[in-house]
């Protein structure tokens, strides 16, 4: 035994302490004690940050599907970059619960009808989170990102905005938008185009604009204004794909987005000082926000008599007096939540109609009989949502190629979605609606365009799976009004109009950007129809 050779402590042993310091001279301790520089450190905190990323994300991973290992910090961004729909249905029937993880957030995609719908409808677990950019775009006070009662009381105050008897003040406004672009349609293909089939996507977005516009705030906006906006829209969309770069820098989408939002919320505040001086002087009302202002003052007026001590009507709802930019950002909601659906639907209709004209046929001939003939003649809402296959064509529409398949929810706290898993606080859920309006069970042969099921099948009972504008506290706001404006829009479409579709190997795959569309952007051409 040599000396001071103890089993108590190893530094006490003369040996161990010489080879301690041969160790040192050549390694660890030398090296943090005399080389420690910068790098090192640097190189030292990036290994343990990937894996802490790593670590974090397996755990949280817990006992649902995703992917073993995360791409270090980016997770799959990259292939967020250039969505691809086959890799999100992939995901969707890999399990009910899936995850991912990108950058610094972990989402959990709930798939099947049931998970869903648990998530849609659990509003004390999460909440919308549209997705990071939307905060930057439309602004952190907007009131869609309002949580429990506040949300509840600011929605009750729109729902004046969405009545039949407001919606059927929009028609002649829509009416006169669709005959200026169905003209343009026809001069596009045949002076601009001399017949040739071209992508009609972009077109079919600045009608939707140009629609949403003259519904949402009439003749305030001067139609080179609605033009920039429906030209400019694109950038918007770009900025808010599901992940983005976390911070906004200069010359990038999110950028160029931000920008356009800033010049829409500017148009818009001023229209809502034109509405308030109209409607204040008595004018008719035309838009929603002639709806809102009309409201507002209805509102005041009440106020200021009962503060005099008189005894008025009190209004079914008494709403407070918003300011111009308040107006500017809400209506804005609206433009961005209808912009991208209804585009992609009105893009799937057209395409799918000249693709079975024998269900375009049906479309017609109930729309001239609607209106006894005459195919410039206006129509009632009522009748309009009483036409069976015109109905029928964009409910199938929209189950069959649903525009929103994903609706981003924020997980207020952990949530325990199973027995068996809990999201953790902090995670985005998203659930999807794609499964649920494709499901065998409730529209036998889901991935065929069948709309006779809206009308002699039971596809109207299966509303647990009827998807399509969400469900729970957040169901979408427009979606009477969205199906209302497609019946008229292929009511009037399969009167006015003659068009061709050239079918390409990727006209039934699917494009997602931001929602969804044929990949190869709708080949079309159109004439004016002459027969009756
Ligand atoms: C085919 C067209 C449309 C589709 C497929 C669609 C679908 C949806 C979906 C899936 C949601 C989320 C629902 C949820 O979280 O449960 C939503 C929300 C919403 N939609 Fe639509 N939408 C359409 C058109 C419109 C239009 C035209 C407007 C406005 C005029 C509109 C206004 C809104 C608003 C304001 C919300 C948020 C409601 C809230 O958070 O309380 N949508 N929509």
């Amino acid at each position: 035994m040599t000396v001071n050779a103890s089993f108590v402590s190893p530094t006490a042993d003369a040996k161990v302490a010489h080879m301690i310091t041969q160790f040192d001279t050549a390694g660890l301790l030398s090296t943090l004690v005399n080389g420690f520089t910068f790098w090192k450190a640097a190189l030292a905190l990036l290994v343990g940050a990937v894996l802490y990323d790593q670590f974090m994300y397996i755990y949280q991973k817990g006992s649902i599907v995703g992917p073993a290992m995360k791409m270090p910090f980016i997770g799959p961004f990259l292939e967020s970059v250039n969505p691809d729909f086959r890799k999100y249905h992939a995901k969707w029937t890999s399990g009910s619960l899936s995850c991912v993880s990108v950058f610094h957030k972990f989402v959990v995609i709930a798939s099947t009808r049931d998970m869903a719908r648990k998530i849609f409808n659990s509003p004390s677990f999460v909440k919308p989170c549209v997705v990071d950019a939307a905060y930057k775009l439309l602004r952190p006070e907007n009131w869609v990102f309002l949580d429990g009662k506040a949300h509840v009381d600011y929605r009750k105050g729109l729902n004046g905005l969405f009545t039949r008897q407001a919606l059927e003040q929009y028609l002649p406004g829509q009416e006169e938008i669709y005959n200026e672009y169905y003209k343009r349609f026809v001069e596009l293909s045949q002076v601009t185009h001399k017949g040739q089939h071209i992508p009609f996507m972009q077109e079919f977005r600045l009608l939707i604009t140009a629609i949403s516009c003259r519904t949402f705030v009439g003749h305030y906006c001067s139609e080179e204004a609605v033009k920039k906006i429906a030209d400019d829209y694109y950038l918007i969309t770009a900025a808010l794909e599901l992940v983005n770069f976390p911070i906004i820098l200069p010359f990038t989408k999110s950028w160029y987005g931000k920008k356009c939002a800033d010049m829409v919320l500017d148009e818009f505040s001023k229209c809502a000082a034109k509405a308030k001086v109209r409607m204040a002087a008595g004018g008719k009302k035309e838009c929603i926000l002639d709806f809102w202002v009309a409201h507002m003052i209805e509102s005041d007026n009440y106020r200021k008599a009962v503060e005099k001590g008189e005894n008025p009507e009190k209004p079914a709802m008494v709403i407070r007096w918003f300011s111009d930019l308040e107006i500017s950002m809400t209506i804005f909601t609206f433009l961005f939540a209808s912009q991208d659906a209804t585009s992609s639907a009105a893009t799937w209709l057209f395409q799918i109609m000249a693709d079975r004209p024998e269900f375009l046929e049906k479309v017609r001939q109930e729309n001239i009989e609607a209106r006894n003939g005459d195919i410039h003649a206006e129509i009632s809402l009522d009748a309009l949502e009483k036409l069976p296959w015109t109905r029928a064509v964009v409910k199938e529409t929209l189950r069959y190629r649903p525009p929103v398949i994903m609706v981003p929810y924020l997980a207020k706290k952990d949530f325990p979605v199973t027995p068996e898993y809990t999201v953790p606080k902090g995670s985005m859920v998203i659930p999807t609606t794609y499964l649920a309006l494709h499901d065998a069970e409730a529209y036998p042969n889901p991935d065929s365009f069948e709309p006779e099921r809206w009308i002699t099948g039971d596809a109207d009972q299966q509303t647990k799976n009827w998807l399509v504008f969400g469900t729970g506290p957040h169901y979408c706001l427009g979606q009477t009004y969205a199906q209302a404006n497609l019946m008229l829009m292929i009511g009037k479409a399969s009167m006015m109009l003659d068009w061709d579709h050239k079918v390409t190997d990727l006209s039934e795959e699917i494009k997602v950007f931001a929602t969804i569309f044929p990949m190869d952007d709708c080949l079309l051409t159109f004439k004016k129809r002459t027969a009756a």
